[in-house]
């Protein structure tokens, strides 16, 4: 959509977010908007969808990031996919109603991601995408549904990655494309000597002393199955080291409907505790031995923070990591084994583009798409 005559009066900008990894993304942004040099230029409304609720995957990010306080939360809870995607879809569009900001951004790939490109589309609102590009050509990933569909509609990619901006100009979409960098990789560069600080993995995380694999399983693919769950056992199984399991709320009530929680508790050297904040994520990521995931954020972490990754699934919308010490394993015992021997030689991933910021470089693209 083009953009209206923006040039005297601050824009409004909103950000809509609703699951764990928005709000990763949203920090570094957030306090761009408020505390950079613009900020005065900028009204910043942060929507929170409501598709997270738990205290322990909305509110501690919110509070440890240091993100402003939602102005308004939708409170969308958990559904289907179409009844989740309806009900943002149809709430957020009476906020941009009300409000009509200059821009609307959405971030990744969740279903609020679809719902907000789609409610701001339809009211010829632009729309800024963060994290731009990325594809795992996957469509049975409701992740890889809901990025298409995202990008096709916005008026301003902003892509992390080399890669992104080329799967973006071969689809042909219609928005400006734009390299930002990745917002994730300053946060976390951010964070990092605070990780050092603490030194070690969080206490009340870790009874447990020396060397240690971080696990962590959420995606649907992962967790929703019997016969799935039964293979992550099998994989947990076969590592050497003690095994250290934040239970995403999706997957602890699978492993309950399948009857496999039992099994689990009773694994040898696997302790199941509660879903952790960011800073005790990537403390036991930084420290660990080795980290064994499905999650598209978390591989990304693994490999900037130098640990060796294994991701279980069969492709990735982050290939660059396969070159920094992530392996694909699927859910296979063989390609868990082969990856195990694999030697790691951790490289130090630099996330700045001709010496900025992620957070600069889209506030920066915001600023020239609008005019202002
Ligand atoms: C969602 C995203 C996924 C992202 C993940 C991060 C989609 C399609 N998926 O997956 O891309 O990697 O967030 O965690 O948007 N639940 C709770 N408490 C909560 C939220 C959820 O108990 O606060 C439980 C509910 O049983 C719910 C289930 O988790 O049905 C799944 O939640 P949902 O938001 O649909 O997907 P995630 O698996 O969290």
């Amino acid at each position: 959509m083009p953009p209206r005559n923006t040039r005297k009066r601050r824009l409004r900008i909103v950000s809509l977010v609703g699951a764990r990894p928005q709000f990763v993304k949203l920090a570094a942004l957030a306090r761009r908007f408020k505390c950079g040099p613009r900020a005065r230029q900028i009204e910043h409304l942060i929507v929170h969808s409501g598709q997270h609720y738990d205290k322990n995957l909305s509110e501690v990010f919110f509070d440890q990031l240091n993100i402003p306080v939602p102005e308004v939360n939708l409170k969308v809870g958990s559904g289907s996919h179409g009844a989740m995607t309806g009900a943002i879809l149809a709430r957020f569009e009476r906020l941009l109603l009300d409000r009509r900001p200059d821009m609307v951004i959405v971030y990744g790939d969740t279903n609020t991601t679809l719902s907000g490109a789609l409610a701001a589309v339809k009211l010829a609102l632009p729309v800024g995408h963060v994290e731009a590009g990325l594809r795992s050509f996957d469509l049975s990933m409701p992740e890889e549904v809901n990025r298409r569909v995202a990008d096709h509609v916005s008026d301003l990619l902003m892509c992390p990655t080399v890669q992104s901006v080329k799967n973006a100009r071969a689809e042909k979409v219609s928005g400006r494309i734009v390299r930002t960098g990745d917002l994730m990789y300053e946060l976390l560069d951010y964070s990092r000597d605070a990780l050092r600080g603490s030194g070690k993995p969080p206490e009340r995380a870790l009874a447990l002393s020396g060397e240690y694999v971080f696990l962590t399983a959420h995606r649907p693919a992962t967790v929703d199955t019997r016969e799935t769950l039964q293979k992550l056992l099998d994989l947990v199984a076969q590592l050497k080291a003690p095994v250290i399991f934040p239970v995403h709320p999706r997957t602890y009530a699978s492993l309950r409907k399948h009857r496999l929680l039992g099994a689990f508790r009773s694994l040898k050297g696997l302790r199941m505790i509660d879903p952790l904040t960011y800073a005790d994520t990537l403390s036991l990521a930084a420290n660990a031995s080795l980290v064994v995931t499905d999650s598209g954020g978390l591989q990304k972490e693994a490999v900037f923070l130098g640990t060796k990754c294994l991701t279980m699934r069969e492709v990735t919308e982050w290939p660059e990591t396969l070159r920094y010490g992530n392996h694909l394993i699927g859910l296979s015992r063989q390609k868990e084994k082969r990856a195990l021997a694999a030697p790691h030689r951790p490289r130090r991933l630099s996330w700045k583009i001709g010496g900025k910021a992620p957070s600069e470089l889209i506030e920066q693209a915001v600023f020239e798409f609008l005019g202002h």
